[in-house]
């Protein structure tokens, strides 16, 4: 485990670009791997989750050329040749892997398959994708009957109308996944809308999808034909974290290049400027009825310091926004008056308790930060002294520490930096070029 202090400094000044989206990584993968013909993927994210994909993908029968780092061509064992391998399937520390696999095996009639993965990664409920797909026909054994390591034994699928008690892109691509391998339309009912990457990537290949409103409807198919090539853009969620250290640290100009603007992922961007910051880009606008847009857009974001006063975040905006509300709580801590995060309860099942982690943590470094069962309350108190934090494991964590040493008066130490390379491998690297 590594230790990084990480010092404040001057101002971040220049351009960055993000490594590539974590979440269209990771789906990209998988359904390359279940496609009939080869897919060359461009910009794939080279780093450790989403190599535990291409690991997970090549057990089952995929074979992925790397050409150079993040060029691929994958090519599928179709949406029902999943070979089951010798052992258990690592998926590392991926949520995402651990949570859309069960899809497409769950219809792999005769066949079973074991997913395990880390200490956090095992310590994460999968109880919520064994549950629709056990409706769905397969049966699905788990530790402590909602824990890793788990086994799916596939199945001939049936549709379900399933709906989802909480707003998860995970859960609902995972029923997505299996509702491919079902006969008939599936359908997913979303409390409110999470990102939709699977949706754009399944309308992209020409899938049979339906929305209406809060209803989500995928017929099964024979097979699955994705585009020839598929370019991945930078990860908004990455960026974030430079992006909060611009806004924080007095005189800094950040500009973003060719960065993913999905509207189901700029959650962030809206409740920053809610708050004061500079933030200018070209972001999607969520669309108009039932249509699904099949591309993912990209724009140039360009940030400035500014002071910041206090918002509340609702829980409409908790999906749009749900890997970056513990630097929603960091920026609390600099901003005028109070900073309230509602109804994100779901961060304390991420690859760590992010609420607390958020709370102890920013506490820790002169914060004033109270933890509620949903959320967060945040009084500013106009900086932080600093200090040290702790990423007990997890990426966002350690990246949160680092941004705070930077905009901190006397720097902070960050235990477990080296986390960060679950989505983020050059991350430091990118902030000393930035000063
Ligand atoms: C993800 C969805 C989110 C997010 C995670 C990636 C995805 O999880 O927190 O980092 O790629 O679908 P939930 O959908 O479970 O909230």
């Amino acid at each position: 485990m590594s230790t990084v202090r990480v010092e404040p400094g001057g101002p971040l000044k220049g351009e960055l670009t993000a490594p590539s989206d974590k979440s269209i990584s990771h789906r990209i993968a998988l359904l390359g791997a279940m496609a009939g013909e080869p897919v060359r993927v461009h910009n794939y994210l080279d780093a450790a989750d989403t190599r535990s994909t291409l690991s997970a993908v090549r057990a089952l029968g995929a074979r992925v050329e790397e050409h150079a780092p993040g060029e691929l061509v994958i090519h599928g064992v179709g949406l029902r040749g999943a070979r089951p391998p010798g052992g258990p399937i690592d998926v590392g520390n991926a949520g995402t892997l651990m949570r859309l696999l069960p899809g497409w095996l769950a219809a792999q009639e005769g066949r079973s398959f074991t997913l395990d993965g880390d200490e956090s990664i095992r310590r994460r409920p999968v109880d919520r994708v064994a549950e629709p797909l056990r409706r769905m026909g397969a049966r699905i054994e788990a530790r402590e009957g909602r824990l890793p390591p788990f086994t799916i034994h596939g199945e001939r699928l049936r549709p379900i109308a399933y709906e989802l008690p909480v707003a998860s892109a995970q859960v609902k691509s995972c029923i997505l996944l299996a509702g491919l391998g079902a006969e008939g339309e599936t359908t997913v009912i979303e409390p409110e809308p999470s990102r939709d990457h699977t949706e754009r990537l399944l309308a992209r290949a020409g899938v049979l999808l339906r929305r209406a409103g809060p209803v989500l409807g995928v017929t099964g198919t024979g097979e699955l034909r994705l585009p020839g090539e598929l370019t991945v853009p930078a990860d908004l969620s990455s960026a974030a974290f430079a992006i909060a250290a611009a806004i924080l640290v007095p005189g800094s100009r950040l500009l973003v290049r060719d960065c993913g603007v999905n509207w189901t992922r700029t959650g962030f961007l809206q409740i920053v400027r809610r708050m004061g910051a500079s933030v200018v880009a070209d972001l999607e606008l969520p669309p108009t009825g039932g249509a699904i847009p099949a591309d993912e857009p990209v724009s140039d974001v360009e940030v400035a310091a500014g002071p910041l006063c206090g918002t509340v975040v609702e829980p409409h905006e908790v999906p749009l926004a749900i890997d970056e509300l513990a630097l929603v709580g960091l920026l609390g801590c600099f901003a005028d008056g109070e900073t309230v995060v509602r109804g994100a309860q779901e961060l304390r099942v991420k690859e760590s308790d992010r609420i607390a982690a958020v709370v102890d943590g920013l506490n820790g470094l002169g914060g004033d930060l109270e933890a509620t069962a949903d959320g967060f309350v945040v009084r500013g108190v106009g900086g932080l002294r600093g200090g040290r934090i702790a990423s007990g494991g997890d990426h966002r964590t350690a990246m949160l520490g680092a941004v705070a040493g930077l905009a901190s008066r006397e720097g902070v130490e960050v235990a477990g930096m080296d986390a960060a390379a679950v989505s983020y491998p050059g991350f430091l690297d990118d902030l000393a070029r930035l000063r």
